[in-house]
């Protein structure tokens, strides 16, 4: 339990002197740090020769810090096995599809399969728990970093031998596994274990089948190697949480199983903001974060304090962003604000990446507006552990986007992000919270559930998404949904086959359009609103019609339906629509559910809360270049100014106001 706003960075003081490191503690302490996140690449230093472990210098660092009252999140230092290491077991190096190696000189340069690597890691990890395990500034592991970040699935012989085991855990039998992958087609039949590969570079399309396994045997092995960590880690110190570092909607790993594993979810978060939808991105990032965890607080554990160095430009946040998109974070459900890094390095492929503290000292905005926004946390411990509520869910499946993505397509542009984004977008512009969930996870508790591109669907899911209408739930669904079943088969018949009867309809026909190509939807209040990409040619079987297509073959035809089921209402889209139509669809959806936006606001200002049950805190963010007038429901104090705010409230540009409610 965390008592204070969590604050600060990643610290890297192998790559400091002693004497640098007296003077970090110090202004950690003036910019008001009292977190640091440590040892994450620092494995030669803590093992500079095969078992020869040597803590001695983190010591004296984690014992300076802690006398300045900053805690540790203790990092495994696994993302970089050193070079002698590499020496010793070169097979440690991954491998692409195309059977090329990857080399040492960078970082995460490791197979997760590599027996040595796993051996090493373990010992590694066992040793810095032991040493640690009774230290009072310990207040968070944070497991290796950014798992599958750069690779992406290594292809050596090794991991050719676990994916068959992984493959005969999952199937039982080769006849199963033929089924599983359809290997009639074009004489893939097994008949030995042997036999079977990685999905490698192949002359043509690779079966889907077989691809989508990889994926789920990619993302496992991962998190088996996050869990070879965490059980040394409980078994040694049972107190201290455990996390590792997430990338937002990262597509190699399945988020909700790796999350269900760790004690708090926390986010590196980059968002490039010199494009103006930057707010949106990270606030979908920072929702994600959230369901993850269950609702529970998360943290925002690296952003930059101003330029990154891996964009081809890497343009700086301008005066009042970095604190602006902090206060995103906390509005959004983080305990604390963390960045990377604490001090500008000097040398290493990173040194041109921004830092709290930068190469030109404390004489600079960037440390001004660091310290002054360390100084501001320190006014809202009362936030900390309240949560968010969202009455509106967005379906969200890692094995849905491996499989919608694969190749071969009717279009091969069904893109999910996007269609996730331009949902989300809308939803954030009227500041309707919106949660992320789980296809198989209790959805009662939504108003409004919206399930975008939902192609592959378990038989567990259907029944999920079939009840909560049935029992009263209001659901929005778009197109290419319910279309295989968790093997990646098609299920056919009258499509979309698990959904059909909920929906009120069948789709007789897929239209992909050719890229100019757009047509109408003539939508049931008198508006035209162009869509694109595709089309679904709908017979109904109840279903009302809200919009139908304008032109084409299928002119007439519906577009947009809606259908009473049970006691809910479903929503099907098979289009997609430019904005504005899926503006007013949200609009018909939200009316429908009774889903309200947490404040009613000015364009570009952005309003969420966070309550504890017993106080409710509305966090308003003017995103805009211009000061806004934002009517609030009560007169509430604002925690950053300490003043009280009547009904009326005056926000500035870029301004933030973080109100208790009476
Ligand atoms: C990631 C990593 C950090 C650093 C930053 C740079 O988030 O975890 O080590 O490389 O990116 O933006």
């Amino acid at each position: 339990m965390v008592t204070h706003v969590i604050y600060g960075g990643d610290y890297n003081p192998e790559q400091w002197t002693p004497e640098v490191w007296e003077e970090d503690a110090r202004l950690m302490q003036e910019a008001g740090v009292n977190r640091v996140s440590l040892g994450i690449f620092a494995w030669v230093k803590m093992e500079p020769a095969p078992g020869q472990y040597d803590f001695t210098w983190l010591d004296q660092v984690i014992d300076l810090l802690h006398a300045h009252g900053v805690q540790v999140n203790l990092a495994t230092p696994t993302a970089s096995p050193p070079p002698w290491l590499i020496r010793l077991h070169p097979e440690i190096l991954p491998v692409t599809a195309d059977g090329v190696t990857l080399w040492h000189g960078s970082r995460r340069h490791y197979c997760p399969h590599s027996r040595a690597y796993r051996e090493y890691a373990s010992r590694l990890v066992t040793a810095l728990a032991e040493h640690y395990q009774n230290h009072p500034a310990i207040s968070l592991w944070h497991i290796d970093n950014e798992y599958s970040c750069h690779e992406n699935g290594c292809f050596c012989d090794a991991s050719v031998e676990a994916f068959r085991q992984w493959l005969q855990k999952r199937h039982g039998t080769l006849e199963n596994l033929n089924k599983a992958w359809g290997t009639a087609f074009w004489s893939q039949t097994y008949t030995d274990w042997q036999e079977i590969q990685a999905p490698k570079r192949t002359p043509a399309f690779i079966n889907p089948s077989q691809k989508l396994d990889w994926e789920r045997f990619c993302s496992d092995s991962w998190i088996d190697c996050f869990e070879d960590q965490k059980v040394i880690l409980r078994r040694t110190t049972p107190n201290i949480p455990i996390t590792t570092n997430f990338m937002n909607f990262h597509r190699s790993l399945d988020y909700w199983k790796l999350a269900a594993a760790e004690n708090i979810v926390s986010l590196d978060c980059y968002p490039d903001t010199s494009l103006p939808d930057w707010r949106v991105e990270s606030g979908m990032g920072w929702d994600m974060m959230r369901s993850l965890g269950g609702g529970r607080p998360w943290l925002l554990m690296e952003q930059a304090p101003t330029h990154v160095n891996w964009r081809q430009r890497n343009t700086t946040k301008r005066p009042g962003i970095m604190r602006l998109g902090s206060y995103q974070a906390l509005a959004h459900g983080s305990d604390g604000i963390m960045f990377f890094q604490w001090r500008a390095s000097v040398a290493g492929a990173e040194k041109f990446h921004s830092a709290m503290l930068p190469h030109v000292g404390t004489d600079s905005r960037v440390w001004r507006e660091i310290t002054s926004l360390g100084g501001e946390l320190q006014k809202l411990d009362e936030v900390l552990s309240s949560r968010v509520q969202a009455e509106t869910a967005i379906l969200f499946d890692w094995e849905n986007w491996w499989a919608l993505e694969g190749q071969a397509k009717v279009s091969n542009d069904i893109r999910l992000l996007p269609q996730v984004k331009a949902i989300y977008t809308e939803l954030f512009q009227r500041n309707i919270s919106v949660d992320f969930a789980h296809p198989e996870s209790d959805l009662s508790r939504y108003r409004l559930v919206i399930a975008p591109h939902v192609y592959l669907v378990s038989e567990r899911s259907a029944k999920n998404i079939d009840q909560y209408v049935a029992q009263g739930g209001t659901l929005l669904m778009t197109f290419f949904s319910g279309i295989v079943d968790d093997n990646d088969h098609v299920r056919a018949g009258h499509m979309p086959v698990p959904f059909s009867n909920l929906l009120g309809l069948w789709i007789e026909e897929f239209v992909a359009y050719a890229e100019a190509q757009t047509n109408v939807v003539e939508a049931a209040n008198g508006q035209g609103y162009p869509c694109e990409l595709w089309s679904d040619i709908i017979r109904l079987t109840g279903a009302e019609v809200l919009g139908h297509y304008r032109e084409d073959y299928f002119a007439g035809s519906p577009a947009i339906t809606r259908h009473r089921y049970g006691k809910g209402t479903s929503y099907y889209l098979g289009t997609e629509l430019a904005r504005d139509g899926l503006a007013w669809l949200l609009d018909q959806a939200c009316a429908e559910a009774g889903v309200r936006p947490v404040l009613e606001a000015p364009p570009g200002v952005e309003v969420t809360s966070r309550s504890n049950g017993t106080h409710t805190w509305l966090f308003v963010l003017n995103h805009s270049d211009v000061e806004a007038w934002v009517k609030l429901p009560a007169p509430a104090t604002d925690l950053i100014s300490g003043s009280r705010v009547e009904s009326l409230m005056q926000l500035g540009a870029r301004q933030v106001a973080i109100l208790r409610l009476s």
